[in-house]
């Protein structure tokens, strides 16, 4: 079987767009699984920054983009990034599950309202209505992109959600022509990607957020409202998980996390500000300062775990060039014990007190030095970011197959 997944192993913002872009350029299929406009995956070629939102970033390559039944699509969105695509020389037009919710415009600005009134416990959501669009789903009072198409029952089903949240849903003409524009496109993507898959097809799963902001596995409340983590893909797209043979890890070299919640390596200091500086740390989709710290052991390997992850892509190393010294917490200190996996409990793991090694860093390369690394290959690599990508292979028992050292595509090297 074929079907690769992209998991991503922190809060987000590893770098699952360039990663995804790189496996995708031999892959039919790419498919966004879960949440919404929330992702902002950017894949850079040549100098020119493509950010996708909505559509899996994978499909720079040329991959046929998916959209599957436990997305929220923010329809306008996919329009917009249909043009980003025909801007590089795309002509497509993405497969929409006829299955997968929609977000409206109620659910942005009650997005917006939850917000308001936790005050002080904001979750610092992306405000894309993620959340509300999730609720109204569960409590079964969600529209479907199928539901567009059918005017007969829209209404009704509109008047439910305007009953319920005693607010205007909003205008949804321009939603219902899209769908009407789209409609040769709305499908039963579960039975695409099982016949693809069963032909030998390769499929990417683009994964969207991290394993840290999973609904249930994640840092409760202060997650996204998706399941970010492996078993989306098969209860979002309907294929069963023997069809996945590969299941790939994007970590960055260090933490960062968006919005608020525990972050138990977190640098509040000026070591951290230069890293924010250094690797341009300002959210994709809604350019807010990230929050930074040092690389977490136990917290990846908790994500390795519940995700049966077979291999590490590491990106973003570059930006560790010229630190002096390089922490990594190995294990945590929880009341006086030692703990090597971050308990799945975050009331314990607001508890936890970071253990630290430390490593001597290696000078900072220009972007031509960069280049050239990634040219020649791993043997060109600083011999003391060779040390730290081995110390974390060890550290976390799993391969780093892939490791990026510049955003555009083809600053990376293959181990
Ligand atoms: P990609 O795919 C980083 C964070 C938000 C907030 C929390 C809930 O680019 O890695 P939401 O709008 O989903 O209800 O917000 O989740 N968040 C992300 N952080 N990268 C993302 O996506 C994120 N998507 C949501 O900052 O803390
Ligand atoms: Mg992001």
């Amino acid at each position: 079987m074929t079907g690769v997944a992209i998991i991503g192993l922190q809060w987000g913002d590893e770098g699952k767009g360039k990663i995804s872009y790189l496996l995708s350029r031999d892959a039919e299929y790419v498919v966004r699984f879960q949440g919404g406009a929330n992702a902002g995956h950017t894949v850079v070629l040549d100098d020119r920054e493509l950010r996708f939102n909505m559509l899996p970033a994978g499909s720079a390559s040329g991959a046929k983009p998916c959209i599957a039944s436990g997305t929220v699509v923010d329809l306008s969105e996919v329009l917009e990034e249909i043009e980003l695509l025909k801007s590089i020389g795309i002509n497509t037009q993405p497969l929409i599950s006829r299955n997968a919710c929609i977000v409206l415009p109620i659910h942005k600005e009650l997005d917006s309202m939850i917000e308001q009134i936790r005050s002080s416990e904001a979750i610092g959501t992306t405000r894309r209505g993620i959340g509300p669009a999730y609720s109204d789903k569960a409590l079964r009072i969600g529209i479907k992109i199928e539901d567009l198409l059918d005017s007969g029952s829209l209404k009704s089903k509109i008047k439910l959600i305007e009953d319920f949240h005693k607010l205007p849903v909003g205008d949804i003409e321009e939603w219902v022509e899209l769908a009407e524009k789209f409609s040769g496109n709305i499908c039963d993507l579960e039975i695409i990607l099982n016949d693809e898959l069963d032909r030998g097809k390769r499929i990417i799963f683009e994964g969207a957020q991290g394993t840290l902001l999973d609904i249930d596995q994640g840092t409760y409340p202060y997650v996204t409202s998706s399941n970010t983590t492996i078993g989306a893909v098969f209860t979002s797209c309907g294929v069963g998980p023997r069809k996945i043979s590969e299941i790939i890890g994007v970590m960055k070299a260090y933490t960062t996390r968006v919005g608020a919640g525990v972050f138990p390596t977190e640098l509040k200091n000026r070591e951290g500000d230069i890293l924010r500086e250094k690797g341009r740390e300002y959210g994709t989709t809604t350019g807010r300062p990230r929050r930074v710290g040092w690389l977490d052991i136990p917290l990846l390997r908790y994500s390795i775990m519940i995700n049966s992850i077979d291999w590490i892509a590491l990106t973003k190393l570059d930006v560790l060039g010229g630190i002096r010294k390089i922490k990594i917490c190995i294990e945590y200190d929880i009341n006086g014990e030692r703990v090597e996996m971050a308990p799945p409990n975050v009331r314990t793991l607001e508890k936890a007190k970071p253990v630290y090694i430390h490593l001597d860093g290696w000078s900072a390369l220009t972007r031509e030095e960069w280049k050239k690394v990634a040219v020649k290959g791993w043997d060109a690599l600083p011999e003391n970011a060779k040390t730290y990508i081995e110390i974390i292979e060890k550290l976390l028992s799993r391969p780093i197959k892939l490791v990026s050292v510049g955003a555009s595509a083809g600053m990376e090297v293959a181990k």
